[in-house]
This record gives C-alpha cells, structure tokens and sequence, in this order.
C-alpha cells in the first residue's frame, strides 16, 4: 500500500485548513465565495470611500465577494469619507457607476446589492463629534443588518490623513466593539525606516498585531502565492534550489505607463519607494525563503522575515537609479518624466536596478537582481531563475552561446511558468535550439480572480497570511535605508527603452531576460 506524505503543516485551525487547499492547488475561483467560506457576521468599513482604490479595486471586489449568492446578508458595507453632500441614495448611484466601469452588467440584477448592503456616512472635518456621529451610525447599521459587532475598518486615505483616521476611530470606540476589531491597512506603509516604525507605533496603541492588515497586492495574486506550493510540494525544483545549482535569480516588474495623474504624488515618493521596498522585495522573500515548519500565518512570515534580514548592505556598485526622458512606445512620442510630472528639475527615480546578495548558506555568491521602471517597451512581471551551465561542454563548439537553463516564473501578463532548455534540431548536423514547456494558469483554470478579491475574503475570515507583518516591513526598509540616505545619482534613458545601459554592467554580463526575451528561442550552429 503506498502512503502519501503528510501535507506541510498541521489541519488544526482555519488557517490551516486554508493552507492545506493551497498545497493541493485546489482554491480556484468561485462565484459569491463568502458563503462557502468561513466568515462571520461582520461590518465592512472603508474609510475613504469616494477614492480611486475604492473605485477600482474594492468596490469591484466586494461586489463580486458579497453580492452573489446566499452569504451576503453577512457583510454589510459602509463608506466614509469627508464630503458631506453625499448620502446613501447619491452613493450608490455612485457606486453603481464604479462597478458598471468595473466591468459588471448595467442590468446585472446582483446590482441591488448597492440598495440593500451599501451605505454612505460623511466624516465632515474629522473633529471627535463627526467620528461619535460615525460610531452611532455603525450601531445603528449593526442593529439593521442583525450583525454583533465584529468590524473591519479598511483605511484608504492618503498616507498623512491616516493619523487622523487612526485617532479618530479609537477616540470613538469604534475598535472597542462588542466583536473583534481588524483595521487594513493600503501601501505605502512609511516613507523609510524612522517613518514605518512611527505608523507601527501609532497602530499597535490601538490594535493587535495579529488584527492589523497591510496590504500587499502583490500576495494576493494566485502565481505568487502559488510560489510556496510550485516550491515546497514539487519536490524535483526544491532539491534544486540552491547556489550549488542556481547562478541568478532576476525579478522584473517592467511598466509601459508612465505615472499618469500620479505626478506630484510619486515625485515625492519614486520608484525605489514606491515599488522595489514591497513588491519586489515581496517577491524576493517568497523565492529565497526556506521551508516553514507548517504553511500557515505566522511560519510563513517568520521565513520571510529571516531573508529580508540576511539581505547584505547594498553598495552604490549594486544600484542603477534611472529616469525616463522623451521617447516612443509602440510607434507613438511619449512626453519625458520631468514634462509629464510637471518638475523641471526633479531628480525622482522612474527606474530601480539592484543587485542583491543574501548572506545565508543557501544563496551566498547568487546574485538577486531587482529591476523595475517605468515607460519600458513591455509590461511584465516575472522570476527569471538561471540555472548553472553543464560544467563540462562535451558538443563542439557553436556559433552562439548555449542558454543554460532557466525557469521564468510569469506574473503578469500571462501568469503561468515556462522552463527552458536546450534541443537538438532533427537533421545529421549537430545544432541546437531553445525550447520550453509552458504551463498558463488562464488554460488550465480559466481566468484568474482579481488579488483584492483574494486578499478582502482573508481580511473577511480572519487570515493575515498573505499581508505583511510589522517586522517584515521594519526589515523590508532597513536593506533601502542607506540607499534612500546616500541616493546614487539618476541617469536618463529614453522612454520605450530597457532603462539606461549601464544596467548592462550591474548584471555583470548576463541578459536582462525580459529584455531579451526574443534571443531565447534562437537556434545555435555548429562553428
Ligand atoms: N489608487 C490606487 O490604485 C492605489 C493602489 C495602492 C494603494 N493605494 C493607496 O490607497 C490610499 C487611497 O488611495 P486613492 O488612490 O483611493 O486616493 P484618492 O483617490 O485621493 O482618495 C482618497 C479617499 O480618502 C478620502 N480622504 C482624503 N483625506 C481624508 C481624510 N483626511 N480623512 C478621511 N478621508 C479622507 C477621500 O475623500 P474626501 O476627500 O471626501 O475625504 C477619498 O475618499 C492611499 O494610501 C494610496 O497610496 C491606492
């Protein structure tokens, strides 16, 4: 009789229920999912309703969780945000729009969610009696929905107005309600160190570690979380994945789109900030990290947490700051960053390139390249991972240099993987060709479910283990501290190109794989 081994991790709790679907790969989209999961009655409050996130990503989300099917009488929704002209009725119509530019049916019957489950109240100026007024209006909408008093309070503010919020909210007992309180909490989290440890402070006055929620898009998408399973459960990868058998590890998040309306907000903030201090350090953490004791809230970070600290100093060597200048995407002009930001003289970052090195047995003497700009000839998002080279060439010769083999880790746009090697081309002569299998997540499952879906139904049921934990964002800003207080200088390169050249030296001869993308199938001849 054969035995399967134990799945990672203990089926003890809700959380680790949760982790055992991951590991057998079985948590696939599904329609009006609050019913079939673990959620309690709840009121699910966004504190900047009327935004852009709202708009977007939230609302959309919390429609598509909470309007289908029989488990949405469970949550229900209220905005706040300081416009006072607004009510429930202008809301919801409101509201309405959002989802129809999300994509939902104009004559969608689930539409009546709005009516039923949505509601607006105004924060005015934010003085103690507009938050009393706000915690009156929870009780009342308590009472209406029979719900018993657990709450999410999903602050979408600008960052300087979350003090208030967070004040606000804890002056009025808000947090203190008959149920259990979570508060999430939207990126940027901190400008640097000093500033993140600041915010921390000021949330654990009000709430538990364990009820705080920071948010990562990045760990709501189904092919990063799926890194844990394609690392831990096939065995064949994890015996390989070592600095004995891997020479690189490149992480790409190329943009073709500039900063849009975002202008006076991202010449504060720039690349290194705004991308490379959590998504890509995010996703650096889940390929280098060792294997958790269980695959659950706490040992899965705990192990990130160990790679962000053995991350070595990074050196002005290891870093190419770049910014974008006029060029052509696709056949079209493009404006320069300066001209599109409206900031003549700004020496903001649009491009991040970094070598790091992890000082840890498993990956000492691997690079770990982080490259991600702005106005790049594609939009992608992949871990390209290089194995090392045959030793020994026991073929002649060819006219190219043999691509060793890779496994491309495909995020966006096209989630999936492909693992690259080498064939030989049938006929008497000796020549080779890239090739590759290719597994797309799209063929296999169909579409993949928005990451704020993903990420709204674990706040809803209680599992923080993909949202980033105090000292993982404490760790994550220490490696850039350095770096975002000596800035190395911003070179130009022009819009619709791979950021400047001298990237080229950083990766120390190697390609820049989404660059060069196209060589990877080339055929190679006997000299
Ligand atoms: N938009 C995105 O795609 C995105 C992505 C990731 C993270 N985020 C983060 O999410 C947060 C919100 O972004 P956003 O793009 O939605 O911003 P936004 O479009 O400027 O909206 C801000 C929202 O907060 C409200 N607000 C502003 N100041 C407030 C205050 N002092 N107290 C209470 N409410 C206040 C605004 O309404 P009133 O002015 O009427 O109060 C509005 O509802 C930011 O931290 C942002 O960095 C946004």
């Amino acid at each position: 009789m054969s035995e399967s081994p134990p799945v990672v991790g203990k089926i003890a709790d809700k959380d680790s229920a949760r982790s055992a679907e991951l590991a057998a790969g079985r948590d696939k989209p599904r329609e009006g999912r609050v019913a079939e999961r673990d959620v309690e009655r709840q009121l699910y409050l966004v504190i900047g309703g009327t935004g852009d996130l709202m708009r977007r990503k939230l609302l959309p989300a919390l429609f598509r969780l909470l309007a289908k099917g029989p488990g949405r009488d469970r949550v229900g929704v209220l905005a706040a945000a300081r416009n006072p002209s607004l009510n429930d009725e202008s809301y919801r119509a409101w509201a309405r729009e959002a989802l129809v530019a999300a994509g939902i049916a104009p004559d969608d019957p689930d539409l009546a969610w709005c009516d039923m489950f949505l509601h607006y109240q105004s924060l005015g100026k934010e003085t103690p009696e507009d938050f009393a007024r706000l915690a009156r209006r929870v009780g009342e909408l308590e009472q209406q929905h029979a719900l018993p008093g657990n709450r999410v309070f999903n602050v979408a503010v600008p960052p300087l107005a979350l003090p208030t919020v967070v004040n606000g909210l804890a002056e009025a007992g808000l947090h203190r309600g008959p149920g259990w309180a979570r508060i999430v909490v939207e990126k940027p989290f901190g400008s640097d160190l000093e500033s993140a440890r600041a915010l921390n402070d000021l949330l654990h006055q009000h709430f538990d570690e364990a009820r705080i929620y920071r948010i990562d898009h990045y760990l709501g998408k189904e092919t990063v979380q799926n890194l844990l399973v394609f690392r831990f459960v096939n065995a064949i990868f994890e015996s390989l994945w070592n600095r004995d058998r891997i020479s690189s590890v490149q992480i790409t998040v190329a943009e073709k789109v500039g900063i849009d309306a975002r202008g006076s907000f991202f010449d504060q903030v720039g690349t290194l900030r705004d991308m490379v201090q959590n998504h890509l350090t995010q996703l650096l953490a889940l390929t280098a990290m060792e294997m958790p004791v269980a695959l659950d809230r706490d040992n899965i970070r705990d192990e990130k947490v160990k790679v962000l600290r053995a991350v070595d100093e990074i050196t002005p060597a290891d870093v190419i700051f770049g910014q974008y200048a006029a060029g052509e995407i696709d056949g079209q002009p493009v404006k320069g960053y300066r001209e599109e930001a409206e900031a003549p003289d700004s020496e903001t970052e649009t491009f991040a390139a970094l070598r790091l090195h992890l000082n840890n047995w498993r990956w000492w003497g691997v690079p770990f390249y982080l490259c991600t700009g702005k106005r790049l000839p594609k939009r992608v998002t992949q871990i390209v991972v290089t194995f090392r080279c045959p030793v020994l060439q026991c073929l002649p010769p060819f006219v190219c240099n043999i691509q060793c083999n890779q496994l491309i880790i495909a995020i966006e746009p096209r989630e999936g993987f492909d693992l690259c090697f080498q064939v030989k081309v049938p006929g008497q002569e000796i020549r080779m060709e890239g090739q590759r299998l290719s597994f797309r997540y799209a063929d296999a499952f169909g579409p993949l479910r928005d990451a704020y879906e993903t990420l709204l139904l674990d706040v809803m049921e209680g599992d923080p283990t993909f949202f980033v934990r105090a000292d993982e964002v404490d760790a994550s800003w220490r490696i850039y501290d350095t770096l975002l207080k000596a800035r190395p200088p911003v070179l130009r390169y022009p819009a619709g190109t791979w950021g400047p050249p001298e990237v080229v030296g950083l990766m120390e001869g190697e390609d820049w794989h989404a660059e060069s993308e196209e060589s990877r199938g080339r055929r190679c001849d006997r000299r």
